[in-house]
């Protein structure tokens, strides 16, 4: 669904954003994306929804070829990947349903269908009542559901988000990452970028740990190799058994052939 073979990106400053980055995520999988401030997880956002491309590699998402991508294929690829922005990205001029009408109405979807889909996923987020408000008029953890409702309205199969317990408490933080469990139920994959260690030790799921650009640790690799190196010990402890089984044989015939001699000897 996700893959990134070998991506390097440069910036025109000389700095490495990411390098020689292999990354492989499957369909329905919950992904946690950690690793030091400016180790490169928003760099790995950008590439996926090509706001920009990389120096070196290829990225694939959803069978796109990313960075071949033609200009005009681009609103299909971003209507595939949902984003909850570090910095959210509403705007402030705008009530709550407006700004999840946004994509929609980008995208050309009809009035009547695009108003039945806002109040959807209104629902689903748990705003229904704060939708004629503006974002100012909202707290932290209301404006990270909206955020994830506009991330959500055009039903994309992958969501990316930013930081989405940034700058909340630990309780709205555990509610926001309940809310996104709930949508990885439902099918859609998600990439959730954070520095919060509690929530990440919580939960068992897939880690990928990025520093200075490099994927560190990979969850999923490690059991992978893990499983294989069992799998390799198991084959070899078969082997073993069956070089030990003549030799053990033969010595469990010569005890029965001693116990026999000794009764003999006994009824003598
Ligand atoms: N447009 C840019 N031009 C130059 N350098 C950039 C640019 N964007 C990012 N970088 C650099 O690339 C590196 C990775 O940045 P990135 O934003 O991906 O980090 P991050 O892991 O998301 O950090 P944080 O946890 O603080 O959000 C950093 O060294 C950053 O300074
Ligand atoms: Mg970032």
């Amino acid at each position: 669904m996700i893959k990134l073979d070998n991506v390097s990106k440069k910036f025109a400053t000389g700095v490495y954003g990411l390098s020689s980055v292999n990354l492989d995520i499957d369909k329905g999988e919950f992904v946690f994306l950690i690793g030091p401030t400016g180790s490169g997880k928003t760099t790995i956002f950008r590439l996926l929804t090509r706001e920009m491309l990389p120096t070196e590699g290829n990225i694939m998402v959803n069978e796109m070829d990313v960075v071949n991508l033609p200009n005009s294929k681009i609103p299909h690829l971003r209507k595939n990947i949902g984003v909850i922005f570090q910095d959210l990205k509403l705007l402030f001029d705008r009530t709550i349903s407006e700004n999840i009408m946004l994509p929609l109405e980008v995208a050309g979807v009809k009035t009547e269908e695009a108003k039945n889909k806002v109040q959807e996923v209104l629902e689903q987020v748990g705003l229904k009542d704060h939708q004629d408000k503006f974002p100012i008029q909202l707290s932290g953890g209301e404006l990270q559901r909206a955020a994830i409702a506009r991330a959500l309205v055009l039903s994309p199969d992958i969501l990316l988000a930013d930081e989405p317990t940034g700058n909340l408490d630990p309780a709205t933080s555990w509610e926001i990452v309940n809310l996104l469990m709930e949508i990885n139920k439902k099918g859609t994959t998600i990439v959730m970028a954070t520095h919060n260690a509690d929530i990440v030790k919580s939960l068992s799921r897939r880690v990928v740990e990025l520093e200075k650009g490099k994927v560190a640790k990979d969850t999923k690799r490690k059991d992978k190799k893990e499983k294989e190196e069992v799998k390799e010990k198991e084959e070899v402890k078969e082997k073993d058994l069956k070089e030990e089984k003549e030799p053990k044989e033969e010595k469990e015939h010569k005890e029965e052939k001693k116990d026999k001699d000794e009764k003999g000897e006994e009824k003598e």
